[in-house]
């Protein structure tokens, strides 16, 4: 213990020791027992092993790397004998293995990954996730028992070496195209609960909601089986339904907010997106509509969802939503504001996977995503055991009007080099969708498999993030009291998160586009004002309910 402790405090700069001095003389201790120069090189290890630590990325044992193919950066081999001597301290959590680059600044979100992981116990929020939580649903209803999960570490601290390399060998990898296998695996890791997916008329606040008003005809749908793209739209943004399901290729569940007039056409649209479009086998198969309005603006006639699709609409038509500007809409002429949130938790709440991609329906994913993701889970990698709550927030891009959108990742990189990408938001809220470790993401070559690249936390620079993500039925509402012209509405989610501990395992191959055309920043003297208005909600009225119903954690803003 003295020789590692010295060691390592030879290593530190002058300035760290010196204040370190300075507040222990003081004390006036002369005599420089035995124990003193323990206690001095303890705490320097802690405080050396911090510092070490919060510069660098925490993911993983370093066993399981074999199997990881590269999810950490590119840093991971060289440093065996470092890691070896930080195991030494008792404070560094046994599963865990800093990997060191010493040129990288140190970010504050990487060092409460450490610090949260490594005081697990003391974490109210931690406290909350049982032990034996392994994927995803750590908050909800159907845990898994720890004997049920394969290669499960249980408790932090349990795992040693050995067993850890038994599980990677003996059952780390779906063999590609074993679907079966890969479907028993997934089923077996989630334990998860089917939904009901009747259809029902319902109250939700000052909302009617007409729930699965529109069922998607995939017959029957297991909750492990996919993933479930949940958006919210009014059916102005229907043009996007197919490009999207043409990547997307799994379930959709879409609210559509149709007050008042805008009901007809609504589901005029979705008639024409069923019968009458090219793709309209995707719509049929994989797309489920809820319809919800405001009390105060029910339409003049709702027919029984048995009925809803009773009269076909004549294709010979244009779509219902074509050529129509926002202005014509109910909700313009009434001046309502959208929603969003409202629709938001609708789509969700109905979803009937328990992996649920909340996005914006004008967001495309990289085909395949599904696929690639459910193996991943499959693979059940030490990352995927970590105890923490966690989502997987995908990197999101603009393109030009005129381009393509980009199939994959190798592909993207082509668009980002030669100008015709760029990260999403970039000209208007950089900061709102900064993802950690963004610039790495860019410059990681494409690989076959999916993986975590990096773990990140919404804290620095990242306290405002509105992360779109992967993530499950248990994760925290959006808050129905924001609308979309009042922005922020991610923010106080975001907040929760944060407040929960969760961890933002950012996925290397897996990303957003948005439709093509590159937003600008335009002056809305009517969206200012009512950003002003929710501004001043979150932070007398929201902000301190969350406190309350969340706690508080250092480093989390809305
Ligand atoms: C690895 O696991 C297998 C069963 O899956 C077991 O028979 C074997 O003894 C284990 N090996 C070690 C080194 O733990
Ligand atoms: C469908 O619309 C076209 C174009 O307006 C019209 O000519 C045709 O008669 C309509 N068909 C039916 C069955 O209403
Ligand atoms: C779209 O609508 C505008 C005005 O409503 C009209 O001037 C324009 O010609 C329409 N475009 C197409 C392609 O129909
Ligand atoms: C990434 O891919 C490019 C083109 O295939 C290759 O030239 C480059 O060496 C690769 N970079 C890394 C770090 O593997």
């Amino acid at each position: 213990m003295p020789s590692i402790g010295c060691r390592l405090k030879q290593g530190l700069t002058m300035e760290t020791s010196k204040g370190y001095n300075m507040r222990f003389e003081p004390l006036g201790q002369k005599m420089f027992t035995r124990r003193n120069w323990l206690l001095r090189c303890s705490i320097l290890i802690n405080v050396a092993v911090l510092l070490y630590i919060g510069s660098h990325v925490m993911i993983g044992g370093g066993n399981n790397f074999t199997s990881g193919g590269g999810f950490l950066l590119q840093e991971q081999q060289q440093q065996q004998p470092a890691a070896s001597a930080l195991q030494a301290s008792s404070l560094l959590p046994q599963q865990q293995q800093p990997t060191p680059k010493n040129s990288e600044a140190s970010f504050a979100e990487e060092k409460l990954v450490v610090a949260g992981s490594g005081n697990a116990n003391s974490e109210p929020a931690a406290a909350a996730a049982p032990p034996s939580a392994t994927i995803g649903d750590s908050g909800g209803g159907n845990l898994p028992e720890a004997g049920q999960v394969v290669g499960n570490i249980g408790v932090v601290g349990s795992s040693s070496s050995a067993t850890e390399l038994n599980n990677t060998q003996s059952d780390g990898y779906i063999v590609t195209g074993d679907e079966k296998e890969l479907d028993e695996r997934v089923r077996s890791l989630l334990n998860c609960y089917e939904r009901d997916y009747d259809q029902q008329t319902l109250q939700r606040g000052d909302f009617w909601v007409l729930q699965n008003y529109v069922r998607a005809e995939h017959g029957e749908l297991k909750c492990h089986e996919s993933i479930t793209y949940t958006t919210h739209a009014d059916y102005t943004f229907l043009d996007n339904l197919v490009p999207l399901l043409e990547r997307w290729n799994a379930p959709i569940s879409i609210a559509m907010h149709a007050p008042g007039t805008d009901f007809q056409p609504t589901l005029d649209s979705i008639k024409y997106l069923r019968d009458c479009v090219p793709g309209n086998q995707l719509v049929r198969s994989f797309a489920t509509f809820h319809i919800y309005f405001g009390t105060k603006h029910i339409p003049k006639s709702v027919p029984k969802a048995q009925d809803a699709l009773k009269t076909g609409y004549n294709c010979s038509l244009p779509a219902p939503y074509f050529n129509v500007s926002s202005g014509h809409l109910y909700k313009a002429q009434k001046k309502l504001l959208y929603p969003v949130n409202v629709g938001r938790n609708i789509a969700r709440d109905s979803a009937l996977t328990h992996f649920i991609l909340a996005s914006d329906i004008e967001l495309y994913p990289n085909p395949g995503l599904v696929k690639k993701f459910l193996e991943m889970i499959a693979r059940n990698e030490q990352y995927l055991r970590r105890k923490a709550p966690r989502v997987f927030p995908l990197s999101i891009f603009e393109v030009d009007e005129n381009s393509p959108v980009p199939h994959d990742k190798t592909e993207l990189q082509e668009f980002l080099r030669n100008g015709k990408a760029i990260p999403f938001h970039k000209r208007v809220c950089a900061s709102c969708h900064g993802v950690p470790k963004s610039k790495e993401w860019m410059a990681a070559n494409e690989t076959d498999e999916l993986s975590v690249f990096h773990i990140g936390k919404r804290t620095g620079y990242y306290v405002h993030w509105e992360p779109i993500y992967i993530g499950t039925h248990a994760d925290p509402h959006y808050d129905e009291r924001l609308s979309w012209e009042g922005k922020s509405d991610k923010m106080t989610q975001g907040y929760s998160l944060c407040v929960l501990d969760y961890e933002f395992h950012i996925l290397d191959n897996a990303f957003l586009v948005h439709k093509p055309g590159i937003k600008v920043l335009k002056k809305d003297n009517r969206r200012a004002m009512l950003a002003g208005k929710t501004n001043q909600l979150i932070r007398k009225i929201i902000y301190p309910e969350l406190k309350i119903m969340y706690g508080m954690r250092k480093g989390c803003a809305i």
